[in-house]
């Protein structure tokens, strides 16, 4: 019987000293000591040994159960480190490998007019606000002094919600909202969405417009020219020639649309200017006294003038893009362009 537990310990101490993984010692353990395990067959046997021989033999049995178990734990703490380490070593992240770029985004061309013309303004002192797009009639209209049968107040310019609510059809009404809240000096940009029923390569029916509005005390349309020319100077270059051109809006009096010089063919005349070497940028003028005086400002002591800019226009000429519709279909190979 000693002989035979003396091999069965040899046996399994080999065994164990061969295991690689933590799970090979678990089927010895299964081995020897399990229900069916060879250690626990010996102790069942115990039947067979002579009464006298037993308690030696059991305790020989017991004590290499004991023995067994501890050496089976002592390697599992071994083998558990030894995987904890290797497992370590392969997973190890290199953080001194370089980065993947993630692709850059690019401004959009408009965001990109846009924003140059916001900076220009707050650079000549002017307060950047904002007007609702869903607009009262009244500010899209009346306040501004055009009349009920105007034709921009026509359905078929107009998109009109119900009577007297509308999708504005131009930043103006936020001179208006403006100069109901605050008393002069007023010096104002607002930029914005506007809306009108129309759609073909230089119209699409939501675009974006930047209103200016400058009220004080003697100012006057050298003022208004001088803060204009400074803008386009900006946004197309020293030295191209810009012209202000009578024309009319009820809101203004006297009414001037600008235009600079074809920034395609440097004023020879082309297919882009028609052939007249002059592109026309904006609309401007002196607010008109009615406008002031229903906001309750005294006209007589205060002057102003006011300008309205189409963005996309801006950004066509500027970058020479030919369809407006470019501008909103958000295709990455046009965009990536600019
Ligand atoms: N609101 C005009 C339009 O959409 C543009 C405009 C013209 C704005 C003259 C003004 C202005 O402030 O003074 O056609």
């Amino acid at each position: 019987m000693r002989k035979r537990l003396e091999h069965l310990k040899a046996e399994a101490w080999k065994y164990i000293n061969d295991a690689k993984k933590t799970g090979e010692l678990d089927e010895i353990r299964v081995r020897y000591l399990g229900r069916k395990g060879e250690l626990t067959a010996l102790l069942r046997g115990m039947g067979q040994v002579l009464p006298e021989d037993r308690p030696e033999v059991g305790r020989l049995v017991n004590e290499l159960r004991n023995q067994l178990e501890t050496y089976l734990e002592e390697r599992r703490q071994m083998l558990e480190l030894a995987e904890l380490e290797r497992s370590l070593e392969l997973e190890t992240i290199d953080i001194s490998l370089p980065g993947r770029q993630p692709p850059l985004g690019h401004v959009h061309p408009l965001n990109q007019v846009l924003e140059e013309t916001k900076r220009l303004f707050i650079s000549m002192g002017f307060q950047v606000v904002e007007g609702p797009e869903v607009e009262l009639d009244y500010y899209n209209f009346e306040a501004l002094n055009l009349p009920p049968d105007h034709p921009t107040r026509d359905m078929q310019d107009t998109f009109f919600i119900s009577d007297d609510i509308l999708l504005r059809s131009q930043t103006s009404p936020v001179q208006v909202r403006v100069m109901e809240k605050q008393q002069p000096p007023v010096r104002i940009i607002a930029p914005g969405k506007v809306y009108r029923v129309d759609l073909d390569a230089t119209h699409s029916p939501m675009f974006h417009q930047v209103e200016g509005l400058l009220i004080d005390e003697g100012s006057t349309f050298g003022d208004l020219k001088g803060i204009l020319n400074a803008f386009l100077e900006a946004l197309f270059g020293k030295g191209r020639r810009v012209r202000f051109r009578p024309s009319f809006f009820p809101f203004t009096e006297p009414s001037a649309e600008v235009d600079v010089e074809c920034i395609m063919c440097n004023g020879g005349g082309c297919r882009v200017c028609s052939q007249t070497g002059w592109l026309e940028i904006l609309g401007s003028g002196m607010v008109d006294p009615r406008v002031l005086e229903m906001v309750g400002y005294d006209p007589e002591r205060y002057q102003g003038f006011a300008f309205g800019v189409g963005m996309e226009r801006i950004a066509m000429l500027k970058y020479g893009i030919d369809d407006i519709r470019l501008l909103f279909e958000n295709d990455m190979r046009f965009l990536t362009q600019f």
